[in-house]
């Protein structure tokens, strides 16, 4: 069965200022969110916990398939309910994002969370956040935005970022570690960061998100006026 609940993805690179674009656009359309890389951080953070090696996808697969989380929102920011643990703060520190995008590889991982992320398109719409949300999640979205920014600019967003969050930050490793992830999450086999042709690319670099919401706000609205 078709499912006609309007989706919009946002797609871009670590730190292209995803996070925030969604955040706004949630609040001003009243839609569903969903931050898909929550789902990749919560399961690298059971792998580390429970000492699961890298390199055995099966004992990946497993906890994925068993995966059971919980998230819901809070001033606007998503809280992750993991265990009956609040773990929002913990999965959001650099070493788990390496975790992440190295599980993120996995083909079975990514094909046991398709349907985990699908049931999140409810009434009256979905917004979500991701890497492959417009290419393979839901590629059937009525308006698929790509965010992007230059590197250095990333670097400096993302490092505000974690020191807003409590965190040290050395910013030669956060550039290394930014790069490696940007090259593992666009070379990797299945579902690859990618921009899809039917795609809207956003540059961010000098502009101000205020600016980016505009444009991606006058986009939506002309997409959702021709339903
Ligand atoms: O968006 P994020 O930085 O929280 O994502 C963490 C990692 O999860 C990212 O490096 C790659 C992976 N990821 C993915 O492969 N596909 C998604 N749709 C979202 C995240």
């Amino acid at each position: 069965m078709t499912n006609t609940v309007p989706v919009i993805t946002i797609d871009g690179p670590s730190a292209a200022g995803k996070g925030q674009l969604c955040q706004e656009m949630t609040k001003i359309l009243k839609w569903n969110f969903l931050d898909s890389g929550l789902i990749y951080r919560v399961l690298a953070l059971l792998t580390l916990e429970n000492q699961i090696n890298l390199s055995v996808e099966e004992d990946i697969c497993r906890v994925a398939m068993q995966l059971q989380v919980l998230f819901y929102s809070k001033n606007g920011k998503v809280q992750v309910i993991l265990e009956g643990k609040d773990v929002s703060t913990k999965i959001r520190n650099q070493n788990i994002s390496i975790i992440a995008s190295k599980i993120a590889v996995l083909p079975c991982v990514r094909e046991i969370l398709l349907s985990f992320q699908r049931k999140f398109r409810l009434p009256p719409g979905l917004i979500t956040d991701g890497r492959d949300m417009g290419s393979v999640v839901f590629p059937d979205a009525l308006i698929k935005i790509f965010l992007d920014a230059n590197l250095s600019e990333r670097v400096n967003r993302r490092k505000l970022q974690l020191q807003k969050n409590g965190f040290s930050v050395n910013f030669n490793n956060l550039i290394d570690q930014i790069q490696e992830r940007d090259e593992r999450d666009r070379q990797r086999s299945s579902s690859p960061l990618l921009l899809a042709p039917d795609a809207l690319r956003i540059d961010s670099t000098n502009i101000p998100m205020k600016q980016v919401l505009g444009i991606a706000l006058n986009y939506v609205y002309k997409k959702l006026s021709l339903l």
